[in-house]
């Protein structure tokens, strides 16, 4: 496995790749690597002939007051898991290389960020569209693949590529989980020991209201407060968001559609450190009697 560092090596390497015949596959991520990360390279592999996988911590993405100074780099037992698995290429550049200091432009997709994380993480999506597109450009994928573990994140960018013409094949991975249920996230690493046991509260949480709506339960605010006591009995997490949302557009139901499906989607802090899950539930037909 060979780890690049410079956009002109990707340019010549990709140029190759390309000549051959031969299709790549992009797995983006921010490195220290889970089990989550190495299962995206699992799933792309059947399609692909060579796999990329870029470990940039984008600081596009990261607010004023968030943890992009002390998100977790370990590039060292990124690379040794990531070779374990069969990538091929590491891309990993510098943020002075990915971003000249004039850097003008950004790519921005509409609505969509409006909801869910973009709310209290503003501008979160645009630097994850303008770094995308910016790999996109640089590594040339024909297929590219993302976690649902991000669900808004996986969204936006499908829409961007649509609307850019972008000619890439986006795939998509369940989110992948802890024995407990916790959804695997570099972020569990700055978890203490007891909130590490109170997290699995979401992933529960999320059951216990799909079991709500399996069950008949239509009120929204009714299933939103029972996640909300759910989760925050006994503890001090703090909910950033609780929302029943369009699997398409994200917008806020106001009401739950027999027959159609809804996506529960929570973030909340433990400390500082702010978890998200979610949940994809089909809402059953009842049948009426007259
Ligand atoms: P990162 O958080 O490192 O995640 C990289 C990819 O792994 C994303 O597509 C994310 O959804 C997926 N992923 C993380 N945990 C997962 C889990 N438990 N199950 C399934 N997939 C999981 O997301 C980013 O980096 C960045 O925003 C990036 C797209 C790389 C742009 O900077």
């Amino acid at each position: 496995m060979e780890l690049i560092r410079t956009i002109a090596e990707a340019h010549d390497l990709v140029e190759k790749i390309r000549l051959s015949g031969r299709l790549i596959g992009l797995v983006p991520t921010m490195g220290a690597l889970h089990r989550g990360h190495l299962m995206l390279v699992d799933e792309i592999r059947d399609h692909v002939d060579v796999i990329i996988m870029s470990i940039f911590v984008n600081p596009l993405q990261f607010g004023p007051n968030e943890d992009f100074e002390r998100y977790p780099r370990t590039l060292d037992s990124d690379v040794e898991l990531a070779e374990s698995v069969g990538v091929d290429y590491i891309f990993c550049p510098d943020v002075s290389e990915m971003y000249a200091r004039n850097m003008k432009t950004r790519v921005v997709v509409s609505d969509l960020p409006d909801h869910l994380c973009g709310l209290s993480r503003p501008g979160h999506f645009d630097g994850v569209t303008t770094v995308v597109s910016k790999l996109f450009n640089i590594l040339k994928p024909h297929v590219a693949i993302f976690g649902q573990k991000d669900v808004q994140q996986a969204i936006i960018i499908q829409k961007m590529v649509k609307d850019l013409s972008i000619d890439v094949k986006v795939l998509t991975l369940p989110i992948v989980r802890e024995v407990d249920g916790l959804a695997m996230s570099s972020r569990n690493s700055y978890l203490s020991e007891t909130d590490r046991l109170e997290a699995v509260k979401l992933f529960q949480s999320l059951n216990f209201a799909k079991q709500m709506i399996v069950t008949g339960e239509h009120d929204l605010s009714l299933i939103i407060n029972a996640i909300k006591n759910f989760i925050t009995t006994g503890n001090s997490a703090e909910i950033d968001y609780i929302s029943l949302v369009d699997t398409e557009t994200l917008e806020e139901l106001t009401e739950l559609k027999e027959g159609s499906s809804v996506l529960i989607a929570i973030a909340v802090k433990f400390g500082k450190t702010r978890l998200i899950d979610n949940l994809t539930v089909k809402i059953p037909v009842f049948e009426h009697v007259e």
